[in-house]
């Protein structure tokens, strides 16, 4: 993941615990005593909390700064030593006429946690187009509900993140692109896609389900009569699990196969060793 690119504690991240203040004896910053007192017990809390919030903020956002220089330079050596490639400047790669989409249509579908790491693989499927040799476009549609919470608290640094990179949308896909330019990427699909072809765009489903939802973004893809496929993983590589890969392990196999392209190549340099069968 794209590290340094850690945001500043949201103000909607818990105030820092101050012991022995409480309620009865706090003096406000902001009214009287005695015009505090007269506030449901509820409110006189949350007031309470934000003050003592912002008066250690600055502290607590250098914090947050120190962590982040730190990230950054913990990141120079894992790119001095070869662990991770360089990220790059939108002019030293290749601009290819590759577009994806990751759809977010399923935001109600998935828990908190499936949420957070949903997000976590967007940052992730933006940090790998930007250290590819070929970049690709890449459109994030629908963003919204809890997902769309996510990236304006805690990743709202992506307002920064370059518009040759990424794309975020309020939009859905069929606003944006012509149907018969469609092809939905789903593991549930009978057809095999061959190749990547630059006339098309391919839509990834913005999901972690944890395999609760089988034949969900299938479903989807007839209901809107666009077109279908799964990657031909099953055809070059054996698996111990089941082919239904993450959101960015499939972009970046994507990514992969633009660059190579060979797609034996591109599976063996995104799957986890461990998901391989090696009998
Ligand atoms: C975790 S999977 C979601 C599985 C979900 N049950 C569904 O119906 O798609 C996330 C997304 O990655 C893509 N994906 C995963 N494995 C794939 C494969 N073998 N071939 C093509 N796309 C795949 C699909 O777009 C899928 O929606």
């Amino acid at each position: 993941m794209d590290d340094t690119t850690t945001a500043l504690l949201p103000p909607s991240s818990p105030p820092p615990r101050a012991p022995g203040v409480s309620v009865d004896s706090y003096e406000p910053k902001g009214m009287s005593r005695e015009a505090f007192q007269l506030l449901p017990r509820k409110q006189q809390k949350r007031l309470m909390k934000q003050e003592l919030w912002d008066a250690r903020a600055d502290e607590f956002k250098e914090k947050q700064r120190q962590k982040n220089r730190d990230n950054r330079r913990r990141r120079k050596q894992r790119v001095r030593e070869g662990e991770i490639a360089p990220r790059r400047k939108a002019e030293e790669q290749v601009r290819t006429g590759h577009r994806f989409v990751i759809d977010m249509d399923f935001d109600e579908k998935m828990s908190e946690t499936e949420v957070k790491s949903m997000c976590s693989q967007v940052q992730r499927c933006y940090a790998a187009n930007r250290q590819a040799s070929h970049r690709v476009d890449l459109h994030v549609t629908q963003l919204h509900g809890r997902c769309r919470q996510r990236f304006d608290s805690a990743l709202a640094q992506h307002s920064g993140w370059s518009r040759e990179h990424i794309v975020i949308e309020d939009k859905e896909y069929p606003e944006l692109f012509p149907s018969e330019s469609l092809v939905y990427l789903t593991a549930d699909s009978p057809n095999v896609i061959e190749t990547l072809d630059e006339t098309k765009v391919y839509v990834i489903g913005g999901i972690v389900d944890k395999n609760r939802y089988p034949g969900l973004t299938l479903e989807k893809a007839e209901r809107q009569g666009i077109a279908h496929g799964q990657l031909p993983i099953g055809r070059y590589v054996q698996m111990s699990t089941r082919k239904v890969m993450t959101v960015n392990q499939i972009f970046e196999m994507l990514l992969r196969f633009v660059e190579v392209p060979d797609w034996k190549q591109a599976f063996l340099d995104v799957i986890p060793a461990r998901k391989l069968d090696n009998e």
